[in-house]
């Protein structure tokens, strides 16, 4: 035996050991740590809260034991398919010579401080026998605890790479249990919550509706660990995927108490063909942690996303008054001017014209026909809008417009013209939501058209000041002519319809970088965190009875602040005006109504709000939001807003269950955010004129007692809707 001298021995080891590598990827209070085993794959070996010794991490790994060898290691960071593990992938590919297996191993990370709280850590991965790489990309927001997460695929094999799945994150947790919030839904009913433990399988959330994508199901959800995440306390990760299509969560428990999640586009008929030296770049997956619970997780998403995602999202918003329920398609220019004088009346900043104002081989008179002819329709408005955003400013407020753009009615002059622009199965009857059907975004004349449409509204109306952005209709026969033109895979609509998507909306930006945009879809079916980068707010539901309201403003808040929430006062249920418009004030707030049909009193008392809502606006949409009382498990609702100051807070208070035995209702609720040290207020406000308010003016609290003893609003079967303004007595 040939003797090996001890120093080579000695490097060996030391070598061995240095070939560890550990990566913190830490935000200010928690942190994802990936380390390298002996084969060089990369794991997590923590999640979680962040050790203030950093160089402590590196023994986390030594004490992680993998459960079942037989079945590979659980923890990777990237799970690669058809090697050696038998988990849910992240990643699955068809390589040129038809292999379908692929490895992973870590080759080098860097990481760079993009500012003071921003980092980005990217971590290359190798095949080591396939000339594949995958970047994973982690950006950090310190301040707000928020990771977003991506990949970027690169194929560098001599030709075709097929992508069958490309997630965008893979995250492992270890916990006693884990609970799962999530969401279902449809038109009318957004946001519908549910809870469950999770159990050994794979539960999965996802969607295959292609352009409204989150109608049946939200890519949000909250994840607790151990026990069930409260308000105030618990462990909980609330996490997005900021994709406007198809998207896949998986979540898969096994027997040891892993979890694993991953997150992505989804692969359902969207393999994704990658040339030589081509790559993709997944979207993001948007997460943070908190151990205090669901209260403070949301916060941290909406500092994030009104600083980092959410287009102006530290700006401001435009009330309004909408069309749609006073009118639906049924108006003319004289109808339209004489709204304009109540809304002026009403004291809000803008009139909306909504669907209904084009077309004309093919009028839109209702939702049958007329989509996609972006003509005025000379009947209704002879004189164009050119002519109505006149008349607006005349009459003292702003003009903006409703459009649906990636869509057409088969009834068109643009569907007889570009049949090919049509995303449909030419073989297979047509199917159609809303009588009409997606355009195909994948084309790049399409995309041309879509921009052309807004462009050319700007171009002609430059004092055109708002765009509500529609999109009713899913995507059935999911076909691209353009893709069979170009000899593309079918199976790339449902990814590049997305893409192209968002190729319009970086044009409308980058010539209209700030004009407010309502993004929306037959209700709330379509919100994510992709799309939020070029719109200001999103249309939650056409459902505006504001009981339903508390719920669904309630779930959403979670994801999304409330200046991106836009809640109408509409006709839509003959609940009384004050309680509508109490709801409706949590958020951006707008009306859809016939303003010459309120009585006196709905009319002085919906004024009154609009200026309460000008004093308080700026607390609402970039205040701190507090969930006081959870509707779901009580007989009321509470919610509370505290600008950064302190000094003004704003507490809204409902009814939201008419049963006999209100006992619930006598107790104190306490308050949160405040001063301790300050002293505060309370005044009711929003009172409908005639009444008066149960509420003691002239009592003054300190912060302390407030969110210690905390105060009753006085909810009642007489007093349903309670709004009360706290202000610092200085
Ligand atoms: C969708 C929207 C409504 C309205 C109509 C117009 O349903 O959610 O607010 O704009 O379209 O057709």
């Amino acid at each position: 035996m040939r003797k090996i001298p001890l120093l080579v021995l000695l490097m060996g080891i030391f070598e061995l050991k240095a070939q560890t590598i550990t990566i913190p990827i830490e935000t200010s209070q928690n942190a994802l740590v990936l380390q390298t085993d002996k084969d060089n794959r990369l794991g997590i070996i923590h999640f979680g809260k962040k050790l203030s010794q950093s160089s402590e991490y590196v023994t986390i790994g030594q004490s992680l034991k993998y459960n079942d060898n037989n079945a590979g290691i659980y923890n990777s960071i990237y799970t690669p398919s058809g090697s050696w593990s038998l988990v849910e992938p992240a990643f699955e590919v068809l390589h040129t010579d038809g292999n379908t297996s692929s490895e992973l191993k870590y080759v080098s990370h860097q990481t760079q401080k993009i500012d003071e709280n921003v980092s980005q850590t990217s971590i290359l991965l190798k095949d080591p026998i396939y000339p594949v790489e995958v970047t994973l990309f982690f950006k950090t927001y310190a301040k707000e605890n928020v990771m977003e997460q991506w990949s970027v695929i690169k194929n560098q094999e001599k030709g075709n790479l097929i992508l069958k799945k490309y997630a965008s994150a893979n995250l492992y947790f270890v916990a006693k249990d884990f609970y799962l919030h999530h969401y279902h839904g449809g038109w009318a009913k957004e946001m519908k919550p549910e809870d469950t433990k999770l159990t050994a399988g794979i539960k999965t959330l996802d969607s295959k509706l292609g352009t409204r994508a989150n109608l049946f199901q939200p890519p949000t959800f909250m994840l607790s660990f151990d026990r069930q995440a409260n308000e105030d306390d618990g462990k909980v990760l609330l996490g997005t995927l900021a994709w406007s299509g198809n998207f896949k969560i998986d979540f898969e428990k096994d027997s040891y108490q892993n979890l694993r999640l991953i997150a992505g586009i989804n692969p359902f008929a969207s393999e994704y063909t990658l040339a030589a030296n081509e790559e993709f770049k997944t979207p993001s997956f948007i997460q943070t942690y908190s151990e205090n619970g669901k209260g403070e997780a949301s916060k941290n998403m909406h500092n994030w996303a009104r600083k980092y995602r959410l287009l102006d999202g530290e700006g401001s918003r435009l009330t309004l008054l909408n069309n749609w329920e006073a009118t639906y398609f049924d108006f003319d220019e004289t109808k339209l001017t004489s709204l304009f004088k109540g809304a002026k009346e009403l004291g809000v900043d803008m009139f909306l014209l909504d669907d209904g104002w084009f077309a004309n081989k093919y009028p839109r008179n209702g939702d049958v026909a007329g989509l996609g002819d972006w003509q005025e329709n000379k009947k209704k408005l002879p004189n164009g809008i050119g002519y109505l955003v006149k008349e607006a400013t005349k009459a003292g407020v702003k003009f903006g417009i409703w459009v649906e753009p990636e869509m057409v009615n088969p009834k068109s002059e643009l569907y007889e013209k570009h049949l090919d622009w049509v995303i449909r199965e030419p073989n297979r009857p047509e199917t159609y939501f809303r009588n009409q059907l997606p355009l195909d975004l994948a084309n790049p004349e399409v995309q041309d058209f879509v921009f052309g449409i807004l462009d050319d509204l700007f171009t002609k109306n430059p004092e055109l000041a708002f765009i509500k952005w529609d999109c009713n209709a899913v995507t059935y026969n999911a076909h691209s002519m353009y893709l069979e033109r170009t000899k593309k895979p079918q199976t790339q609509l449902y990814v590049d319809y997305v893409k192209g998507l968002y190729k319009v909306l970086e044009r409308i930006r980058a010539k209209y970088p700030k004009v407010p945009m309502m993004l929306c879809s037959g209700g709330g079916g379509r919100v994510d965190y992709e799309a939020l980068k070029y719109f200001t707010e999103f249309w939650v539901s056409d459902n505006t009875d504001p009981l339903e309201r508390v719920f669904m403003q309630w779930e959403y808040s979670y994801y999304y602040p409330a200046i991106a929430q836009c809640n109408h006062i509409t006709d839509w249920s003959n609940v009384g005006i004050k309680y509508r418009t109490d709801v409706a004030m949590m958020g951006k707030m707008g009306y859809d109504i016939v303003v010459s049909k309120l009585d006196e009193k709905e009319l002085l008392f919906s004024q009154n709000v609009l200026k309460n809502y000008k004093n308080l606006k700026e607390t609402i949409w970039h205040g701190d939001m507090y969930r006081l009382v959870n509707p779901f498990e009580n007989q009321m609702a509470s919610v509370q807003f505290v600008n950064d100051k302190k000094d003004q807070s704003v507490m809204f208070n409902y009814l939201t269950e008419n049963r006999y035995d209100l006992n619930s209702l006598l107790s104190n609720i306490k308050l949160k955010g405040l001063d301790a040290n300050k002293k505060y207020k309370v005044k009711e406000i929003n009172l409908y004129p005639g009444t008066s308010s149960t509420i003691k003016e002239n009592i003054i609290y300190s912060g302390e007692y407030l969110m210690t003893i905390g105060f009753n609003p006085s909810v009642s079967n007489r007093r349903t809707s309670v709004v009360i303004e706290i202000n610092e007595v200085k």
